[in-house]
């Protein structure tokens, strides 16, 4: 069985949980594909050139320490902006997506330009103040900086001429601001089990 739940939306939204949640109740492959941007970005600050970086990653390079700071999320935003990166990690991330036996992929452009043919599409979100907030809880520091981050990181993501970052005309928004976790999974499986009941 072929069968592609694509998740997009901003930093720190819940897609990461959500897509967790749903591949494993599913049995689908998962692909955190940030970790691409965050690991081309770790290349890239030790020296590498970009289009070099992203065509030599390999799947260790996905669990190198270091890849969830906000320094390499910054770092991933900033390598996402350039079309010789993305078009470099486009065919590995539509592989996945059409794999034997299902995948979930989370990012920025997956149900946009990645996969527009997935057969369910979500966009998560919340209020950039709840988002920093989360992030906060995680990586402690300054809340401020937290927030600043955040809302530089959606700029930039949003604004690049290159998939930018919006929900596909088909996608399911999921605003997690005022929903609990559980909601937000319970609502994604419904969708999926919807869908392959009466595709
Ligand atoms: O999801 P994340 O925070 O790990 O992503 C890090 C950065 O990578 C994000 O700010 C933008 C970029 N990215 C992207 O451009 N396209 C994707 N599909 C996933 C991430």
């Amino acid at each position: 069985m072929i069968f592609t739940v694509a998740i997009d939306g901003p930093a720190a939204a819940g897609k990461g949980t959500i897509s967790r949640a749903v591949a494993a109740r599913f049995g689908f492959a998962h692909l955190d594909t940030g970790l691409l941007y965050r690991a081309v970005g770790a290349k890239v600050a030790a020296g590498v050139e970009p289009e070099a970086a992203a065509l030599a990653l390999v799947p260790a390079d996905l669990d190198a320490a270091g890849l969830r700071t906000l320094a390499a999320g910054q770092a991933a935003s900033r390598v996402a902006a350039l079309p010789a990166v993305r078009a470099a990690l486009i065919e590995f991330q539509r592989r996945f997506a059409r794999q034997e036996g299902g995948a979930v992929l989370d990012g920025r452009d997956i149900g946009t330009v990645i996969c527009p043919e997935a057969e369910v599409k979500l966009y998560v979100t919340a209020s950039p103040e709840i988002r920093a907030h989360r992030r906060w809880l995680e990586v402690g520091g300054d809340a401020g900086q937290v927030l600043a981050e955040v809302r530089e990181r959606d700029a930039r993501d949003m604004h690049r001429a290159d998939a930018p970052l919006r929900p596909a005309a088909d996608a399911v928004v999921i605003d997690t601001s005022d929903m609990p976790v559980e909601e937000a999974i319970a609502r994604a499986t419904a969708l999926i089990a919807a869908h392959m009941e009466s595709p």
